[in-house]
Order: C-alpha cells, then sequence, then structure tokens
C-alpha cells in the first residue's frame, strides 16, 4: 500500500516534531502493511511557507534516516496546497512541490466555505496540465450538505482522496456515513491517513480498507491505496471510474414546520 497524504517530516508543519517521532510514524506505517509513503507537509503562503526546496532536502535527510535504522519504508516528495489566491504565482514560479514532483496536486479547501470561483479555478488548473487529488472533502461543511458538489468536481476530472480514519467513524459517525455514500457513487479515488504523528490519527489504511472492501469489492478497494498511488507516482492520468450522481443528504423536517416558519 501507498500512502499519497501524511504529513511526516519532522519540524517543518504540525506533523512530528522531531526526526525520532517522524521515524516512530514510519514505523507504525509498516506494522499497518504501508509499503511507501508521499510526504505532503502543508503549504500556505504564511503559515506554512514549506517551498520545493525544503521539502526535498527534509525528504533526502529522512529517507537516509530510515535506511539507517532498518525500516522499510519508501518516502516520496509531496506537498498538501491550500487552495490560496497566490497558489498558481507560486505554482508558475516551480515554488511548490507537486506529489513526487509530477503533474498531480493535493490540494485542500477551506472547510467552512467554498472559496469563490472554486469551479473556474479548478478547471484551469486541469487545463495547464495539473491532476488534482482534493484532500478529504468529507470534512468540508459544504460538501456535507450537499454531496452532489463533488459530483461536479469529479465531472471536471478531479479526483478525491478520503482519510482512513474518517471512514472507519473516528471522526464521528456523520463523516463515517458521507464517506460510504462517496464510496458507493465511485466518488473516491484514493484512501490515505492523513498521520500527523504517533498520538494522532494512527494509520489504520489496512482496516480502512476492508470496509471499502465490503462496499466495493476486495479488488476496487485495493485500488484506492496502491494501483491509483501509483499512477500518481508515474505522474499519469487517472481513469475516474464509472462515478454516479448523488443526492444532498435528506434532513427530516418536522410535519409542523409550517407553524415554525410562519412570521
Ligand atoms: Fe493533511
Amino acid at each position: 500500500m501507498i500512502d499519497i497524504h501524511c504529513h511526516m517530516l519532522p519540524g517543518i508543519d504540525d506533523g512530528p516534531g522531531t526526526m525520532d517521532e517522524a521515524v516512530s510514524m514510519a514505523r507504525m506505517a509498516v506494522d499497518d502493511g504501508i509499503d511507501g509513503v508521499i510526504c505532503t507537509p502543508h503549504w500556505h503562503p504564511m503559515f506554512w511557507p514549506n517551498g520545493r526546496a525544503e521539502i526535498v532536502h527534509a525528504v533526502a535527510q529522512l529517507q537516509t534516516r530510515l535506511l539507517h535504522e532498518g525500516v522499510s519504508l519508501k518516502v516520496w516528495t509531496g506537498s498538501e496546497l491550500s487552495m490560496d489566491a497566490s497558489l498558481d504565482a507560486h505554482l508558475d514560479g516551480e515554488r511548490l512541490q507537486t506529489l513526487n514532483g509530477g503533474p498531480w496536486l493535493l490540494l485542500e479547501l477551506p472547510g467552512y466555505a467554498p472559496p469563490p470561483g472554486i469551479d473556474d479555478h479548478l478547471q484551469s488548473l486541469r487545463r495547464r496540465g495539473y491532476h488534482v487529488v482534493l484532500a478529504h472533502p468529507e470534512r468540508y461543511d459544504y460538501v456535507r450538505r450537499d454531496p452532489a458538489r463533488l459530483y461536479g468536481w469529479v465531472s471536471m476530472g478531479v479526483a478525491v482522496q478520503i482519510t482512513a480514519a474518517s471512514l472507519l467513524g473516528r471522526l464521528g459517525p456523520e463523516m463515517a456515513a458521507l464517506c460510504r455514500r462517496l464510496l458507493e457513487h465511485r466518488l473516491v479515488h484514493f484512501l490515505a491517513s492523513d498521520c500527523h504523528g504517533v498520538r494522532s490519527r494512527r494509520p489504520l489504511l489496512r482496516q480502512a480498507v476492508d470496509v471499502a472492501g465490503d462496499l466495493l469489492g476486495e479488488r476496487d478497494a485495493r485500488r484506492l491505496v496502491d494501483e491509483h498511488p501509483m499512477s500518481v507516482l508515474r505522474g499519469e492520468p487517472l481513469d475516474l471510474w464509472d462515478y454516479a450522481p448523488i443526492s444532498p443528504v435528506r434532513t427530516k423536517r418536522p410535519w409542523f414546520r409550517f407553524l415554525l416558519e410562519r412570521g
């Protein structure tokens, strides 16, 4: 298995504070059956200005230490890019780290409201040759309210990553239920850990693949952690499968609602 979203580089974002903790995370990943990890520290122009050079250097240091410690985990470069007005300028300046240096970007949107013009922005990234993976949309309020928004983005060629802990219910039953619906509608292309340390959000990929396997069948579930990540590492496009339209979550409204809505 290959984990495409993991904060394993020490001291550069809200991931592990030390190299020792990063090595412990790597051991946990190996114990979970993970063969390789794309290290995706946050990038934000103000809060996490992690550029390509720092990430390449940090990944090389971590790989050397893992070899030295006998931990058989391969690590690759990446970054979790915050959607920001300056994103395009930073991409043009080749200052940002894409996934393994190829055309794939891991993109995080704000959780509370979609950025204005997001559809146009996603389309323009596609036109410029980038392939976008949307990081954990199950955590965005507006996707929870209206998952059809995600269907629209997948129709535009955007791939979707959900987090193992979300699917397993560690972040609440509502998020788990949405993850299951998204899987059933074939709107998920990657399962990843989004691990931040040894205490928070353990890898859990093996368990999450089992749950996804109950919904999709084992072969398609495995694609989320092996074939699809391999396509990313090779810089190849992905066939986004036979995804299906999804309806908004229906909320029960009381029969006497007309009384509440008057005045
Ligand atoms: Fe993350």
